[in-house]
């Protein structure tokens, strides 16, 4: 069990400049679309952290190959050995699930765990297999895994009733080698997808609206290789963004993208933070003791994301008066909460709702991470909290967040990781 021991201080200010990495949730579907071609794929800005092994391992299992050099990847898939992605695989990391799509778009067949609950709700897969289903496949359920078949995929039109980044991802996967037109509406407008898009495009896809709600996409025979640059990771830009507000310190991000975090930079300007674009790669944030509270609700983009609500309550318990964060993506994705009073925090949760009071000054104290943003928020709470906090399971940091420890100590945090 991994855990991490933070020396924090009320008055501790982090200062200077940090590179941020691959997005993590672009990297995913990106390495999974290999699948739909013999032939490789070259992906450049590949964060390393834990999630990426994951799927390279699960790439290894179905017949792939892959040389990861730095954070430069190929990845080939040129015959297949398996169709299908373990539970033990899918439960470590719920977007295996990315294989489901291009295995069965290139083989006509795939057998995926199903995901089942999780640490933040239920997160059912029904977009996926409906979509799926309507494009031509046959789809049961047994034993704990679905299993997925078709001959040829036939384009179609699909409404999502829902926005989901994943079901987006794996029917635009599939559509690319489905017969004929497909009409995806409702897609998701996260920067991930169109980064998929743009992948996809380069190996051979035919496909209109990149970036919007409805997606044309004309299927092809086959597809080839490519080369492609993984955007940056705009939650972790996020949480470092916070960072610096929180302690009222100075940092310039740099490798960013900031017009992919509009709406959290909007929020930080609102709490008090000067947040100046340097260029369009880089950002810096200035913090302030003053934070004002606000509301804020959870949407998909280009709403505020749900990746950053754990991060921003930490925010909140600094602000002079009531804010209010309301969580309509995932049920149950207050986890962190629970360890933040433990840290000496004031909120209250109803449903949806957490009533965040501040100002209030945190004390260290041994907590849990329930999950990856979760510890995320931890994090960030042990820096402004006096003395010592230790964060235990701390391995859900590493799914997401790329040498995270290295890159607060280089901003003067008294952080590391210790093996009790
Ligand atoms: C992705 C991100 C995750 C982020 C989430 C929401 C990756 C690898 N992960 O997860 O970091 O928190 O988007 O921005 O990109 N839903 C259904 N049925 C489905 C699929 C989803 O009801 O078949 C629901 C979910 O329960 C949730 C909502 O749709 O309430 C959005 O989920 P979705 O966008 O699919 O999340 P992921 O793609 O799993």
């Amino acid at each position: 069990m991994e855990k991490i021991k933070i020396l924090g201080n009320h008055s501790f200010q982090l200062k200077g400049k940090i590179k941020i990495s691959g997005s993590k949730n672009a990297v995913l579907p990106a390495i999974t679309a290999s699948l739909l071609t013999k032939e490789k794929i070259r992906l450049k800005n590949i964060p390393l952290v834990k999630d990426v092994f994951t799927i390279l391992t699960l790439m290894k299992e179905l017949g792939g190959d892959y040389n990861l050099k730095k954070n430069s990847l190929s990845v080939q898939v040129k015959k297949i050995r398996s169709y299908e992605a373990s539970y033990e695989l899918v439960r470590a990391m719920r977007a295996s699930i990315l294989v489901l799509g291009p295995l069965l778009a290139r083989y006509g067949k795939a057998v995926v765990a199903l995901p089942g609950g999780c640490a933040i709700g239920s997160r059912p897969i029904d977009l996926h297999i409906h979509g799926l289903e309507k494009l031509g496949a046959s789809i049961s359920l047994e034993h704990g895994y679905i299993k997925a078949e078709a001959k040829k995929l036939h384009g179609t039109e699909i409404t999502f009733e829902k926005k989901s980044v994943g079901a987006t991802e794996n029917l635009i996967m599939a559509a690319c080698l489905a017969q004929g037109e497909t009409v995806l509406k409702n897609c998701s407008l996260e920067p991930e997808v169109p980064n998929l898009c743009e992948l996809l495009v380069k190996m051979g896809a035919k496909i209109e609206g990149v970036g919007r709600e409805i997606i044309r996409i004309q299927g092809v025979k086959e597809l080839g290789g490519a080369t492609h640059q993984i955007i940056p990771d705009r939650i972790e830009a996020g949480t470092f963004l916070l960072a610096g507000a929180l302690t009222h310190g100075e940092i310039v991000l740099t490798h960013t993208l900031p017009n992919h975090l509009d709406t959290i930079i909007e929020k930080l300007r609102f709490s008090g933070a000067k947040i100046e674009k340097l260029n369009n790669h880089s950002l810096k944030v200035t913090g302030t003791p003053e934070l004002r509270p606000q509301d804020i609700t959870t949407s998909p983009y280009p709403g505020f994301p749900t990746d950053m609500q754990a991060q921003f309550i930490v925010l909140m318990t600094q602000a002079y008066g009531t804010s209010i964060i309301t969580e309509t993506i995932f049920d149950r994705r207050f986890s962190h909460i629970n360890e933040l009073l433990r840290l000496g925090a004031n909120i209250d949760v109803y449903g949806d709702k957490a009533i965040v009071k501040g100002k209030t000054l945190l004390s260290g104290a041994e907590t849990i991470a329930t999950d990856l943003r979760a510890s995320a928020s931890l994090v960030l709470a042990g820096l402004i909290a006096n003395g010592k906090t230790i964060i235990n399971d701390a391995e859900h940091l590493d799914r997401g967040y790329e040498k995270i420890e290295e890159k607060l100590k280089a901003l003067g945090a008294h952080i590391e990781r210790i093996n009790e």
